[in-house]
């Protein structure tokens, strides 16, 4: 019995599986509408979520199976003290896997020490997100056609971004890979990312304040929101919540075939002109996620 907690549980042969199920998934979809009949998966979110929740919700359905579960903390026995430990030992007498979001970091961890079926980390704090890497991945793989000597700008909550610190985890096996951190100093990359995953695999990066003198190198720029639910006081989060606004302006010295990411919600960190924009991927990005998804359920459940 296996769990996804952090994307570099799942080997580089791995990643290529997952991305060839998923390709076949979008290619065939009616090969698949039967895997996982009679099969439930529990969607306990503790924290607000539109795209995980619902692609996870999705992806199950359209493998034929069911899908039971909460959205908010305030709905479950958490609300009365239960403890995740004993959260996870229950659902897993009512489902056959759990996607687990949680404002707690490694409480998906906890979840899957306890728990007798496959637990899905869906975002633990600040920490990490590695569903959201595996849409990130197939939609690279889809519009860059490789995952090789690519320069990847990183803009936004590098601090508090989950999404930005499973994404480096991910990418940083890869080689020809440079990153470019773009953030005000206060949410620069956390130094754990630094030691243990950058230094660590020897990757070129640079961290810097200036998006639009960052452009020109990038092939794909990840956007991300200030994740105002991670800050302590609301002046901080006022402070730096505009720091990064991507405009058509912004882009006018971009590569042609920049892909411009980012895992969503947005605030207002990508104006909506952009959307129109052919290197635009980010709605795309979130289908992705539910490919992906599909095939992570199929590969936990031992499904072929
Ligand atoms: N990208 C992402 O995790 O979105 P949600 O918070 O809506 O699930």
């Amino acid at each position: 019995m296996r769990s996804l907690i952090d994307i570099k549980e799942l080997s580089l042969e791995e990643l290529d599986s997952l991305i060839n199920t998923a390709l076949d998934i979008i290619a065939n979809p009616s090969k698949y509408n039967e895997k996982c009949r009679g099969k439930k998966l529990a969607t306990l979110f503790f924290e607000p979520s539109t795209r995980t929740r619902l692609s996870f919700e999705a992806a199950m359905y359209e493998l034929g199976g069911n899908v039971l579960g909460f959205s908010e903390a305030s709905s479950s026995s958490s609300a009365k003290g239960e403890s995740v430990a004993d959260t996870a030992k229950m659902i897993s007498c009512y489902a056959d896997i759990i996607a687990m979001r949680h404002p707690k970091e490694g409480a998906p961890l906890v979840a899957s020490m306890n728990a007798t079926i496959p637990v899905v980390n869906a975002g633990d704090g600040g920490h990490n997100h590695p569903t959201q890497t595996l849409a990130d991945l197939l939609t690279i793989k889809r519009k860059k056609g490789r995952f090789n000597n690519l320069t990847i700008g990183l803009c936004g909550d590098l601090k508090f971004g989950r999404t930005v610190h499973s994404l480096i985890s991910a990418m940083s096996r890869y080689e020809g890979i440079k990153f470019v951190l773009i953030s005000p100093t206060e949410l620069q990359i956390p130094g754990y990312v630094k030691t243990e995953v950058l230094d660590k695999n020897g990757i070129e990066y640079v961290e810097t304040t200036d998006l639009v003198g960052a452009m020109p190198e990038l092939d794909i720029l990840y956007m991300t929101r200030v994740q105002k639910e991670r800050f302590f006081n609301e002046e901080d989060y006022l402070r730096l919540k505009d720091s990064y606004i991507l405009d058509l302006a912004k882009l006018s010295n971009a590569k042609k075939d920049l892909c411009i990411m980012h895992p969503l919600p947005r605030v207002n960190e990508i104006s909506v002109k952009v959307d129109s924009d052919p290197r635009a991927c980010y709605f795309e990005q979130a289908l992705n996620g539910k490919y992906m998804r599909m095939a992570l359920i199929l590969m936990l459940l031992g499904i072929k």
